[in-house]
């Protein structure tokens, strides 16, 4: 897939997740086949003024590449100096959020709240564009809501300011994560605009992404929640339940490294949650590997774990397929 003047190896995105989508998870959806990772939504203000954690986020490392940067916000000339903040620090694509539905982020007018303000949206584009010179794309979702989806007249916008692609997500603000999301709406999109259309929402296996293009027609999907836990989403075929035990073992170890002992073992706790989902006694999986603070522990915890799994009198638990690599 090609967006704007950058090639992409396939077509399959992962989704910019807040608190999820670090250099970390990037790298690792990058190695399973992702084409392109993207950066959580980082906030133009906290970018402008200099803050640590805002200017991290713009962190990129080369085992990910290609990755695009989010930014959220409302204000043309902030953003631009972000965008050119967000370029310098090697994105190859700058997406600007319209879809958050998050309150804290709409009251500003920012997220989802720019698609109430279409004027906004096309100085925001305007000016963005002029002052950068990577691709500019933007993530949009249906509308604010049933009354309002404006997702034609928006995307319409984008494509005139010279936009390399519009991501969509299914939903409306009013829907939040509710519901289903609305494949035939990026049909529809994409019979509108010229310019590659990539969807996104509910997709939560490669064969759902492929169902998503054959339905649609999109050009792309993004992927979101149906990459945690499973980052190999992207490709066509799951790890050995060895291979499982490898990444999380490693994602243990590179979070620890870049975020030190406590937090770096805290923030994998959700990921572990997720690697061990559709396991035999995850759950106790997962309350267990909570009580533990020590690195080593962890890790043992984790080898146990899997050493049980392979266990003469589980394998008959753990399907066929995944129970043969055990040996
Ligand atoms: C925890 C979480 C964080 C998210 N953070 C962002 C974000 O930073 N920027 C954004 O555009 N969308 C964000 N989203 C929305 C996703 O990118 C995506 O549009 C949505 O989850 C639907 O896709 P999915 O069904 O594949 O998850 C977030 C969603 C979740 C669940």
């Amino acid at each position: 897939m090609k967006l704007g003047n950058l090639e992409l190896e396939n077509c399959f995105s992962l989704a910019p997740l807040v608190g999820i989508t670090d250099t970390l998870f990037r790298s690792i959806a990058k190695r399973y086949g992702c084409g392109l990772v993207f950066s959580e939504m980082i906030n133009s203000n906290g970018v402008l003024k200099g803050g640590v954690s805002y200017l991290k986020k713009l962190e990129i490392t080369p085992e990910e590449e290609p990755v695009g940067i989010q930014l959220a916000g409302d204000n043309p000339k902030i953003m631009v100096q972000a965008a050119q903040m967000a370029e310098a620090s090697g994105a190859k694509i700058l997406n600007i959020n319209m879809g958050c539905p998050s309150q804290k982020i709409t009251k500003n007018k920012a997220g989802c709240a720019l698609m109430t303000n279409p004027a906004l949206v096309k100085e925001i584009l305007q000016a963005v564009k002029n002052a950068i010179s990577i691709p500019l794309s933007i993530k949009i979702r249906l509308g604010w809501d049933d009354k309002t989806m404006n997702y034609l007249e928006i995307a319409h916008i984008a494509e005139s300011e010279g936009c390399v692609a519009v991501f969509m997500h299914a939903r409306t603000r009013a829907q939040g994560f509710s519901g289903q999301a609305r494949w035939p709406e990026i049909k529809k999109l994409k019979e509108y605009i010229k310019i590659p259309v990539i969807g996104n929402g509910d997709v939560t296996s490669h064969e759902k992404a492929l169902l998503m293009m054959r339905e649609t027609g999109c050009d792309g999907v993004m992927i979101g929640r149906g990459a945690l836990g499973q980052p190999w989403i992207f490709r066509p075929f799951e790890p050995t339940l060895n291979e499982k035990k490898a990444l999380m073992l490693e994602h243990l170890n590179k979070s620890i490294e870049k975020y030190g002992e406590e937090l770096g073992i805290r923030l994998m706790r959700k990921h572990f949650a997720w690697y061990s989902q559709g396991l035999p006694h995850s759950s106790q999986f997962r309350k267990n590997i909570h009580t533990y603070t020590d690195p080593a522990a962890v890790r043992n915890y984790i080898e146990q774990f899997f050493k049980d799994l392979c266990s003469p009198n589980m394998t008959s638990v753990v399907s066929a397929s995944t129970a043969n690599v055990c040996y």
